[in-house]
């Protein structure tokens, strides 16, 4: 039952004076009787001058405000923290929790009887869903929707895939300081996320997927009119649920909403980062996402979306080749179409409406793939006992069974110092070694993981390594990369044991990742690892809550104190 703006009135022992004073004072911004009396949609405000990928964010929040109300609600909008990637310092994923928590008490604070959720930028969807998850209360996400390409020379361009290997070209002396500038103006045209399957393609798309976000949010470009129609829509859906009082994000986050979040996120060839964000989610609720069930759903999912990075297209072109729910259509059985969407129904409605484009060769059947088993697997070994993550998709085939000698950087510090070192110890077949990049080593697990080509070995042409860390790594990068090893270095997870020359082997149709040393000598080892190794607790602030209680990878580097236990109400 809608309560407006009674809800949560009780801080004075009188409902009646309570309720006077709130009116009283939200008076004074000109609402009416008839306003006020209403169910209220909460808005949540993300726009930043400091965030151009949610800058579109008021005009979404204008059509949202306008369904809502069309709707015979009432519209508040509300500010939030707003992440972006390039202006979060260290990482985005250190302010990720932060975020949740922002949201989630803005939410629970303020009275509302459903909330919209406007985000999109890598980790803001992830964010706003870990909040909705603990909440409960009706919500509807918005992503703000991907650019448009770019172009240059006669080829198409995307953020930020393209700023890597254009860079990359750059730094090998093959694109001049004159052409990389004009690049520099051409790689994010339009307002909007970075429009290959990076992270903040694969949340929106997986959002979609778990019917936490209405048919073909994830893909409609962020500049066309149809997503302020799509956010208009979002608006009456939202009022709808607040009269309604649902379906709550705790019956749409079912067991089955994360198995096809995780068929979706393998068949997308989706960023890695989505790894660590459903996991978080998850245990926002009751239930668990767990690596192995990861792995083996990879081995039975195809890669089918034909995207950058692992491909060749962009978001916009999966958009008019029919979005997720044409997807969802293709890979069939694999999906459980009772999950129910906030759209009302269930999935199996949306792949009813999904639209059939002719000649389209973004979505492929399931009889020619793209890649036979899915984007990702998961490794464990003497390196990584709790597990860690490739980008098979996105990886080197010769590269996949390989011996290599480590080459080791103690952290990205002395990695920027030394790998261009024309003197550096170092050939094509070793395998780059970076620790202390974890969730506490960092801190915040930056996305360090794509470490950089020594410039020599760039220069002759070589263009992937095998590499290992701790850290993350971009969705919008590519290469034979190991990431989230787990436990992390800095905690005295194996990776802090490695010396350079040691011999590595990675194993991927075995899903091993080994240090083929003896174990006397990592006993050896372990025994002189210094016991402060991580970095010194931060004497205040936000930094000292997150290195006490950020959690390793495979929990999702969620704060341990706000995950759900199961049985638990949220
Ligand atoms: Fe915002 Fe890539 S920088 S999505
Ligand atoms: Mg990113």
């Amino acid at each position: 039952m809608a309560r407006g703006l009674r809800k949560g009135l009780t801080s004075y022992g009188d409902d009646g004076f309570a309720l006077f004073l709130r009116k009283a004072f939200i008076k004074a911004m000109g609402y009416s009787d008839d306003a006020l009396d209403r169910p209220i949609v909460g808005i949540t405000n993300t726009y930043s001058d400091y965030n151009p990928c949610h800058g579109n964010a008021p005009a979404l929040i204008e059509a949202v405000k306008r369904g809502v109300m069309l709707a015979g609600a009432m519209p508040m909008v509300f500010p939030t923290i707003s992440i972006h990637e390039s202006f979060a310092h260290p990482t985005s994923m250190f302010l990720r929790n932060l975020m949740a928590m922002d949201t989630e008490e803005m939410i629970r604070a303020q009275p509302m009887d459903a909330v919209v959720v406007i985000g999109g930028c890598d980790k803001t969807l992830p964010a706003q869903i870990m909040a909705a998850a603990s909440v409960d209360l009706p919500t509807v996400v918005v992503p703000v929707g991907p650019m448009v390409v770019g172009h240059h020379r006669g080829e198409v361009l995307g953020a930020c895939t393209d700023c890597r290997r254009l860079w990359s070209a750059h730094r090998a002396g093959e694109i001049d300081e004159g052409e990389i500038e004009t690049v520099n103006g051409r790689l994010a045209p339009s307002v909007g996320t970075c429009m290959v399957m990076g992270t903040a393609s694969t949340m929106a798309c997986i959002t979609e997927a778990m019917g936490l976000s209405l048919p073909m949010s994830a893909t409609i470009p962020a500049p066309h009119a149809e997503r302020v129609r799509l956010a208009e829509a979002s608006g009456k859906v939202a009022a709808r649920l607040a009269v309604d009082g649902g379906p709550r994000p705790s019956a749409l986050l079912t067991p089955a909403a994360f198995r096809n979040a995780m068929v979706v996120l393998q068949a997308i060839g989706g960023s890695t980062n989505g790894i660590v964000h459903l996991t978080a989610i998850a245990n926002r609720t009751e239930h668990r996402f767990t690596l192995d069930t990861l792995d083996a759903i990879g081995r039975d999912v195809p890669v089918l979306v034909d995207l950058k990075p692992s491909g060749a297209h962009y978001m916009e072109h999966f958009h008019h080749a029919g979005g997720v729910p044409k997807l969802l259509a293709q890979l069939g059985d694999l999906i459980d179409l009772d999950a129910p969407s906030v759209a009302g129904g269930t999935l199996r409605e949306v792949v009813a409406a999904a639209e059939d484009v002719p000649g389209q060769d973004v979505i492929r059947p399931r009889g020619r793939p793209i890649k036979a088993q899915g984007s990702m697997v998961v490794l464990t070994g003497n390196l990584a006992p709790r597990g860690a993550i490739l980008k098979q998709a996105a990886a080197t085939e010769r590269l996949l069974q390989h011996t290599g000698r480590a080459v080791v950087f103690e952290s990205v510090g002395d990695m920027a110092a030394r790998i261009d070192d024309p003197d550096l110890d170092v050939t094509a077949d070793d395998v780059l070694v970076l620790r202390n990049t974890g969730p506490k080593g960092a801190p915040g697990m930056p996305e360090a993981g794509y470490l950089p080509i020594p410039k020599k070995l760039g220069r002759q042409g070589v263009k992937d390594m095998v590499r290992i860390s701790d850290a993350r790594m971009s969705g919008t990068a590519f290469g034979t990369i190991v990431l989230h090893i787990t436990p992390e270095s800095a905690i005295g997870g194996p990776l802090a044991l490695v010396v350079s020359g040691d011999m590595i082997r990675l194993d991927v149709a075995g899903r091993r990742i080994d240090l083929l040393v003896g174990e006397d000598e990592l006993a050896r080892r372990r025994a002189a690892l210094s016991a402060e190794l991580a970095p010194p607790l931060p004497e205040r602030g936000y930094a000292r809550l997150f290195q006490q209680s950020v959690t390793q990878a495979d929990e999702g580097c969620d704060f341990d104190f706000m995950v759900r236990h199961p049985g638990e109400a949220p």
